[in-house]
């Protein structure tokens, strides 16, 4: 739900978060109030590049798939029955190593705009599906480097500021990976992929996952980061 604010609290709520998240930038709660915030001119002009493909504006007129994946049906567990080596079997692997669930993504509240706040939704529920897209971990360096690639990707300030954030919590050893590897990989790569938030991931849940990131057009960095294998594995 909105929540209207007026423009002093908008400004206040905006340096408490962004104080609280700097100083823990594990928060996902002020994180997301941070997002809500400061998205606007980012929101409005990647709903324009949403728009420009068809899945894209099929998605923006009814504002649907509501969340991602839906909430409460149990939609892991069919995603747990897909064949190995699928985006949705890799995704529900994903979420199950973590103890994730995907109810704990956080709502957005202070966007005001319909449109605007079912993209920031979207961002927020598919950032989990994006870690299995690129194989980052979601250790301190991968999660780094990952909202570097969602900065390339989406523009949205919030990612910036929590890569820079992680940046600078990163020991000796990290940062020089962070910045050999996978700072130029996360802006080429961001950059390069489709309008990854014009997809409507849930026709493709059932397809071969490297064949997602080539038709994507996501190369998966060749570091070897711990925390995550960057090839599917082929049990079950
Ligand atoms: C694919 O992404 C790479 C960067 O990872 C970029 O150099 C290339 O131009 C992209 N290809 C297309 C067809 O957009």
């Amino acid at each position: 739900m909105t929540a209207p604010l007026t423009p002093v609290g908008r400004a206040l709520l905006t340096v408490g978060s962004a104080l609280v998240t700097f100083a823990n930038p594990a928060r996902a709660d002020t994180l997301a109030v941070l997002g809500d915030l400061t998205s606007g001119p980012a929101l409005h002009h990647l709903t324009n590049r949403i728009k420009r493909s068809h899945e894209g504006r099929q998605m923006l007129q009814t504002l649907t798939p509501a969340r991602f994946p839906e909430h409460g049906s149990g939609s892991l567990p069919e995603l747990r029955a897909l064949p190995a080596g699928t985006l949705g079997r890799e995704y529900a692997r994903f979420m199950d190593d973590r103890r994730f669930v995907p109810e704990s993504r956080a709502v957005v509240r202070f966007v005001e705009d319909d449109t605007h706040r079912w993209v920031m939704q979207r961002y927020r529920d598919v950032h989990d599906l994006w870690h299995v897209l690129t194989a980052m971990p979601t250790t301190l360096l991968g999660e780094t480097a990952q909202k570097l690639f969602e900065a390339s990707q989406t523009g949205l300030p919030v990612t910036f500021l929590a890569s820079v954030a992680g940046t600078a919590r990163i020991g000796r050893k990290n940062r020089q990976i962070l910045f050999s590897e996978l700072v130029p990989w996360a802006l080429s790569c961001g950059r390069g992929a489709t309008d990854l938030l014009a997809i409507r991931y849930e026709d493709y849940l059932d397809r071969d996952l490297n064949e997602l990131r080539t038709k994507w057009n996501i190369t998966v960095p060749d570091v070897q980061l711990k925390g995550m294998k960057s090839r599917p594995s082929t049990k079950t």
